[in-house]
């Protein structure tokens, strides 16, 4: 990583971040032994402040992948059925991996994970052991609270009060969930606002014409994944991205095929929906 070193204010790990809005890099931790009171607080400020948070070099097997999403809540499943298909002989975790038969990458459009259930996941945690040789396979993350930062005033009025529908069935086809959330949410830990659409799953505001929903809606998407408020993270062998799931979008980007990226994934359940301000 370029740029500055780790910030002051962490004992037990550092905190190195990606960019002012989102992203930072955690060291100083063995996430293939159990953490620490002090590591664990620290890793929780740093993920409400920082939305994303980055590991290198961990070789986790699934038990230790487990352990540490199980100190954020309870581990549970992908929404999709298809999705659940890439099981490996530990429930709590999916394998994900991609090559060159890979019909269609998962997560390659910007979104939130699974955001058409009525409880969101809260957090996913994705280790990749292996990385294509050639460079891709970046995943690009952006702060919805920087994006709705910078909102006009006027915008902000005329957006909060309005729900979307999240509809599963775009990306995983009959029998996935659909859901109803505010598109102005408040974040539970941190308290503030951000833009809860994406364009993955969103397909229309409930209170306008469909006409006015197709239009807000586009505005929003571009506005969301504006270079100001996004990173793209360059994983390594063993690297660990764990996501904030209620207010970070994020993005596979498929640009390595017939290579190989592959790892596996655990996502940590939520235990409230998405609530209005
Ligand atoms: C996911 C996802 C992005 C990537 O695991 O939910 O969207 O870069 N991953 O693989
Ligand atoms: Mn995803």
């Amino acid at each position: 990583m370029d740029g500055a070193g780790p910030i002051a204010g962490y004992q037990a790990i550092t905190v190195t971040p990606y960019s002012p809005t989102i992203g930072a890099e955690i060291g100083n931790v063995d996430l293939t032994k159990p953490l620490s009171d002090n590591e664990l607080s620290e890793i929780r400020r740093a993920f409400t402040d920082h939305l994303v948070l980055f590991f290198r070099g961990q070789e986790l097997d699934f038990e230790d992948h487990a352990r540490f999403g199980e100190y954020f809540g309870t581990l549970g499943q992908h929404v999709g059925v298809k999705t659940n298909s890439q099981t490996t002989n530990d429930p709590r975790v999916r394998k994900f991996h991609a090559d060159g038969q890979t019909p269609r990458v998962s997560g390659n459009v910007w979104h939130t994970d699974q955001s058409c259930a009525p409880m969101p996941p809260m957090a996913s945690i994705l280790y990749l052991h292996t990385i294509p040789p050639n460079g891709g396979g970046d995943t690009g993350f952006a702060s919805m609270y920087a994006a709705y930062d910078a909102l006009s005033d006027n915008m902000k009025a005329y957006l909060e009060g309005l729900t979307a529908l999240h509809d599963g069935t775009l990306q995983f086809g009959e029998g996935t969930p659909k859901a109803v959330h505010p598109i102005v949410v408040k974040h539970p830990e941190s308290g503030r606002k951000l833009l809860y659409v994406n364009e993955a799953f969103t397909s229309h505001i409930n209170e306008v014409s469909r006409e006015e929903s197709k239009a807000i809606l586009e505005f929003l998407y571009e506005h969301q994944k504006r270079p100001e408020w996004s990173i793209r993270f360059r994983w390594q062998p063993h690297s660990i991205a764990f996501w904030d799931n209620r207010c970070a979008h994020h993005r596979a980007i498929s640009d390595y095929l017939p290579n190989v990226r592959s790892g596996f994934r655990v996502q940590v359940e939520g235990t409230e929906a998405p609530v209005a301000p």
